[in-house]
């Protein structure tokens, strides 16, 4: 089921620095896809980058910093009002 989107459903966060607003009550890889940001880190031993792919916090190809913590499932968390999100963390660090 498609559902229209009030002014009330949406809540700005920043992305990387930019700020945009997203819809709630979704994931934060859900916001980001939707947002057209497909890439989420960058996995130096395969010399790729990343992205959401299970969206059920399987894969964690979804990392992604959210409000200072790093390596957030993206995919788990929900979109917050006023959330620093940061993507292109180096998953050979972890
Ligand atoms: S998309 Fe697979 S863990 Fe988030």
């Amino acid at each position: 089921m498609i559902k229209n989107i009030s002014s009330r459903d949406i809540v700005p966060i920043c992305v990387n620095g930019v700020n945009i607003v997203v819809a709630d009550k979704q994931s934060v890889a859900a916001a980001l896809l939707g947002a057209g940001i497909t890439s989420t880190g960058n996995a130096q031993r395969e010399d790729r980058e990343t992205g959401p792919f299970c969206m059920m916090g399987v894969c964690y190809s979804c990392l992604v910093e959210i409000d200072g913590a790093q390596f957030q499932r993206g995919c788990m968390v929900e979109v917050q009002e006023d959330m620093v999100i940061n993507t292109g963390a180096d998953y050979e660090s972890i």
